[in-house]
């Protein structure tokens, strides 16, 4: 089982500046609700009930978003709006929030292995709250990464295919196929150029980890752009057992960016229009 999600959210979110000067990056809503509330969504679906959030300075919005506001609930009760509320009521009463900060910025390998404090021995999913994914014909993305790993029982990373000029973004897969979807990983790099890239896969913000990864970042050094990289960790994974690439059913948004968040912004609002 699966219960605990790992959202590391400490980046700066300078792409948003300046929005996101004085508010994460996490907040920015796409129609009324925040992207980490999708993700807790998408989370709470795949049956996890421990939302671990990695936070930094400034991002005091989050934990205050996962809370009751008293003043608030007092005044909306009883009125036309109170039903605004009911689904981040809901939600806060089904999941227990935990928190640590990451003091220094030096990567996500170095965001997730911070929260290894929240996890413990046991394997975690990872949420990047940036990367808004749906899948508007089953399940969602996560809860089709856990059937993944009921079977395997190994690091699942999503991906995605993404166009040559593109792969510079991502952190870049590379293996054997064991089937349509799913690819056996034997190469990982992170961010390479067009030239150097071993394939189009690219690997997004969503990952099953198996706990013997905190002490492979542990390991891991400074990497492209003197950051400690997951993508590095998750190499070394490789190597040593078995690490899958999971080319899911659904869309992501690249909502870190001005286009993927206008672009996910107009894809939910005619979305709920026609429901
Ligand atoms: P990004 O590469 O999107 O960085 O991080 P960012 O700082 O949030 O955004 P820009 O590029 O400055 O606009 C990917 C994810 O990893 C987290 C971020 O919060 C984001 O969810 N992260 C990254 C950390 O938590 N800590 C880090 O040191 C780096």
């Amino acid at each position: 089982m699966i219960r605990k999600c790992l959202f590391p959210a400490a980046g700066y979110g300078t792409r948003f500046l300046p929005a996101t000067k004085a508010m994460p990056k996490e907040m920015l809503p796409v129609m009324a609700k925040p992207l980490i509330q999708y993700g807790v969504e998408e989370a709470v679906e795949a049956g996890m009930d421990t939302m671990a959030i990695i936070t930094g300075r400034g991002k005091r919005a989050i934990e205050d978003h996962f809370d009751i506001s008293y003043e608030l609930e007092h005044q909306i009760k009883g009125t036309s709006k109170e039903y605004l509320l009911q689904e981040i009521r809901d939600l806060i009463g089904r999941c227990t929030f935990t928190y640590t900060r990451q003091i220094e910025m030096r990567g996500l390998g170095d965001a997730i292995l911070k929260g290894r404090v929240l996890i413990g021995e046991e394997p975690f999913a990872v949420v990047l709250a940036d990367d808004l994914c749906t899948n508007p014909e089953g399940a969602g993305i996560l809860e089709q990464m856990r059937k993944i790993y009921e079977k395997y029982r190994c690091s699942i990373v999503a991906v995605q295919e993404v166009p040559e000029k593109q792969v510079h973004k991502y952190g870049i897969v590379a293996g054997k196929a064991i089937d349509e979807r799913l690819t056996m990983v034997e190469m990982m790099v992170e961010k390479p150029s067009a030239e150097e890239a071993p394939s189009n896969l690219a690997i997004i913000g969503r990952y099953i980890l198996t706990p013997d990864i905190f002490e492979l970042i542990e390991k891991t050094e400074p990497g492209k752009g003197g950051e400690i990289q997951i993508t590095d960790a998750l190499m070394a994974q490789a190597q040593k057992g078995m690490v899958i690439a999971y080319r899911f059913e659904g869309r992501r948004f690249d909502c870190g960016s001005i286009d993927g968040f206008v672009e996910a912004t107009n894809y939910f609002y005619h979305r709920n229009r026609e429901e």
